[in-house]
């Protein structure tokens, strides 16, 4: 079977990686990929975002002349305008939810308004599309507050507000100076909650829900979880912040719940469904729903993975979840994602990585590309976070130690790592 797999990240590089490993798995196309995934694959030049006919009609005829069954999208600009809606053909396989299903990441007030209508614990919020009504709410709170804009802001629309002040500030950018455009036109204002971050996905096929192994991410830029929010500066899997008991109740508190409230609103569920929790000294409380994979979550997740992973997204395309088989590497895996210098600011591109096979020389260790390009004979940064090196270990003390080995050996100017990736749950 032929496979397109939109995106250019680690995260697509690690879904291609696994799924080449299967039996079934004939040609893989990335659309645009990466220096990476130009090794496992074809890199083919097929803009996915914006959404619109002509992009998602050069996408569909690429598909048609080039055999592919299965399409998988990974971002969630495309999923959250509707590409899986439009690709739908007869015979062919879409990994994503359609758009109705997505508007769970790409609206947070939607979210919201389904996590209260299912009961979800989740941080107290209001809503508001008016600044004036929004700023005079500020002003009668005393307690921290987040502030959220309600669309899709390249994971940059929310602010964990220190002061009133600020509060005050990043509504009126949002919504007055509408630094992100439409996105910030409605904004979500919610209670701070304090505890340690979870990363819970699951595959949902419409009705089945299979939970994937528990992960922590790491979203800010320096050691100890300091600076400013970046996409995510690496992850571990599995964490033992949640023992199988608190992943039942956010299997039956938080998925099931939001899946059937979807169902019974007629909006069918079918991909990955991204659980962003806070556990609280009251309990697991819902953050944030992603409509995807997670980024960096997956690298550490599909190095874990024993089973089919193409069978796997067929089941979950076709409703077979219940049929297959998903166990895990009992090691742990850690992620460290290495960035370009200035990240998340500023940073020059082009940029050559020398080093990537002498760290992959250890048969623990896996390098993914995420912004890499082919520049001439050698593989050169073409983005922010660059490359996201995994290790196996017997614990996760083991797991990041080798990480950081691996980064050791790998240089480009400029580059720089977390070394505490995992730090919250080690002595
Ligand atoms: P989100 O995109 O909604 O997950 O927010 C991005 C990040 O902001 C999260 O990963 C948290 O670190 C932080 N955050 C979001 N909502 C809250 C909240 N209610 N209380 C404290 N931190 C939050
Ligand atoms: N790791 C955070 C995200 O994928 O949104």
């Amino acid at each position: 079977m032929n496979i397109l797999v939109i995106g250019s990240g680690g995260r697509e590089h690690a879904l291609g990686w696994k799924l080449k490993q299967s039996k079934r798995c004939g040609k893989i196309y990335f659309a645009p990929g990466n220096a990476g995934t130009a090794v496992i694959g074809e890199n083919v030049d097929l803009p996915a975002d914006p959404v619109n006919t002509k992009n998602a009609d050069a996408i569909d005829w690429f598909c048609r002349q080039n055999d592919v069954e299965l399409i998988v999208i990974g971002p969630e600009d495309p999923l959250a305008g509707g590409l899986a809606d439009r690709l739908q053909r007869e015979g062919r396989y879409i990994f994503g939810p359609v758009a109705a299903a997505a508007r769970l990441e790409a609206d947070k007030a939607y979210a919201k308004q389904m996590m209260r209508a299912a009961s979800i614990p989740t941080a107290e919020s209001r809503t508001f599309t008016d600044a004036n009504a929004a700023l005079t709410y500020l002003q009668a709170r005393d307690e921290p507050v987040v502030v959220k804009a309600a669309g899709l802001a390249k994971g940059k629309g929310v602010t964990v507000c220190s002061s009133k002040q600020e509060a005050i500030d990043t509504v009126n950018q949002f919504m007055v100076d509408k630094v992100f455009g439409e996105a910030g036109e409605t904004v979500v204002i919610e209670e701070q909650l304090v505890g340690q971050e979870l990363s819970v996905l699951a595959l949902v096929d419409g009705q089945n829900i299979f939970v994937l192994d528990p992960s922590q991410d790491h979203k800010q830029a320096h050691e100890g979880d300091t600076g400013p929010n970046t996409g995510g500066m690496g992850a571990y899997c599995p964490t033992p912040l949640v023992d199988d008991k608190l992943m039942s109740t956010i299997q039956r508190e938080v998925l099931v719940p939001i899946v059937d409230t979807l169902r019974r609103d007629g909006v069918v569920y079918q991909g990955v469904l991204y659980a962003g929790l806070m556990l609280t000294a009251g309990g697991p409380k819902v953050l944030e729903f992603n409509c995807r994979f997670g980024d960096p979550e997956t690298q550490p997740l599909m190095v874990r993975l024993k089973g089919d992973l193409l069978q796997i997204m067929l089941a979950t395309i076709t409703g077979g979840l219940h049929k297959v088989d998903i166990s895990w590497d009992s090691h742990c895996c850690c992620c460290v994602v290495m960035a370009s210098g200035g990240y998340p600011g500023s940073y020059e591109k082009g940029k050559v990585i020398t080093g990537i096979k002498d760290a992959e020389a250890d048969p623990d260790v896996k390098v993914f590309h995420a912004g890499t390009k082919q520049q001439g004979a050698d593989i050169a940064t073409a983005g922010g976070r660059v490359l996201n090196v995994c290790a196996l270990g017997a614990d996760l003390a083991e797991a990041q130690a080798k990480a950081n080995a691996a980064c050791e050996k790998i240089d480009f100017e400029g580059g720089w790592y977390r070394k505490d990736i995992g730090y919250r749950v080690m002595k």
